[in-house]
């Protein structure tokens, strides 16, 4: 079979251990040929391929970023731009689509399937926000350097009595905070899926001093937003423009919070942004591994002619869901998750009304 793939949206560690096992298992056991298109899905606007082959996937098993490179190219926003993705397929004479993305990514892949055209998806996002699915690869290896980062501001917020504010990815959920703030012991995390309200973020920084401790770790994700009784939206104005799928750019959130907390507490803060190192260099050993399983069961998966679907993890085992279910919504922190971590944290009262 002649089978075409692109990787699209944001990259995270595990796009090529995904496209290698594709590769592997297609050319080892199903004689299959590939067509790489470049970019996500401006490969397929603008017909830029390479050659996927045993040769140009091997190795890349241990390197981040993705050999097909990506972007966050939205065809549905081109005049004729779905057309135009059917048409170059058409061209290459691909009989099936395997699509890495996330929400963004594989809503264009559901458009595709509508449009008669053989896809397969493969989650990806360093969020881990993609419903259907228990993980996805790359959240991980995030979590990972975030813990590292947490573990090395520990020892200069504790020589320096500072407190340190680390801002971490997560749009809409909270999962890098949370998982990488239990990992690394943060005093506080603010996640999307629970608005905060700062003047407690700063009362709980203050009872943890007055317990004798001197420095604090807040773990906030870039999309946290204060609670309604804290006046509710975003604390970054959202003026950064957006992406073709309509998402604002984030980012700052930290350094707001800092100030606001050095202002309430009177303990010298410091904020860190760790941006796009959480989505760069070598995947760590399980998501190696998870986005290998996602690749071989993607691959299996147009063999027994499963389209319109997403392979998906669900209690360790690959499975294969419709692309519809994985779209849907985000998969944000659930209540339960976050009810269970309060228990690591002292509680703040409610301020008496004046
Ligand atoms: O892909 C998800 C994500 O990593 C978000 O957590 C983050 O807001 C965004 O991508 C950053 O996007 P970009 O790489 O376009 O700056």
């Amino acid at each position: 079979m002649k089978i075409g793939m692109l990787t699209g949206g944001g990259d995270c560690p595990g796009l090529n251990a995904v496209i290698r096992a594709v590769v592997r298992k297609g050319v080892f056991h199903y004689k299959d040929q590939f067509v790489g298109f470049l970019e996500g899905w401006r490969g397929l606007l603008e017909n830029k391929t390479m050659v996927l082959d045993l040769s140009t996937v091997g190795g890349i098993l241990p390197r981040g970023g993705t050999i097909l490179r990506t972007s966050r190219t939205n065809p549905s926003k081109h005049p004729g731009g779905i057309e135009q993705c059917a048409a170059t397929l058409q061209k290459h004479q691909i009989e099936a689509l395997i699509a890495i993305g996330g929400d963004d990514t594989l809503s264009v892949a559901q458009k595709l399937h509508e449009q008669g055209i053989r896809v397969v998806g493969v989650p990806k996002t360093i969020d881990n926000d993609l419903s259907g699915t228990d993980f996805t690869f790359g959240f991980d290896t995030a979590c990972n350097v975030v813990c590292e980062s947490i573990d090395r501001l520990h020892t200069t917020a504790e020589a320096h009595n500072r407190v340190m504010v680390v801002e971490v990815m997560g749009r809409d959920a909270g999962w890098i905070a949370l998982y990488s703030g239990i990992a690394g012991g943060a005093d506080a995390i603010l996640i999307p899926e629970r608005p905060f309200d700062l003047d407690k973020v700063a009362e709980s920084i203050r009872q943890r001093h007055e317990r004798g401790r001197y420095f604090s770790i807040v773990v906030v994700a870039e999309g946290a937003k204060f609670s309604p009784q804290a006046g509710g939206g975003s604390p970054v104005p959202q003026d950064m423009g957006k992406d073709e799928f309509g998402h604002a750019k984030l980012g700052g959130i930290a350094n707001i919070l800092a100030r606001e907390i050095e202002t309430r507490t009177g303990f010298e803060t410091r904020a860190v942004v760790l941006g796009h190192i959480q989505r760069g260099g070598s995947p760590s050993a399980f998501d190696r591994v998870l986005a290998t399983r996602y690749g071989l069961g993607a691959i299996d998966m147009i063999h027994r002619q499963e389209f319109g679907r997403m392979a998906a993890l669900r209690s360790n085992k690959i499975v294969s869901i419709p692309l519809k279910e994985a779209i849907a919504k985000n998969r944000t922190v659930d209540q339960e998750m976050i009810e269970m971590v309060d228990g690591l944290f002292e509680e703040v009262a409610d301020k008496e009304p004046a």
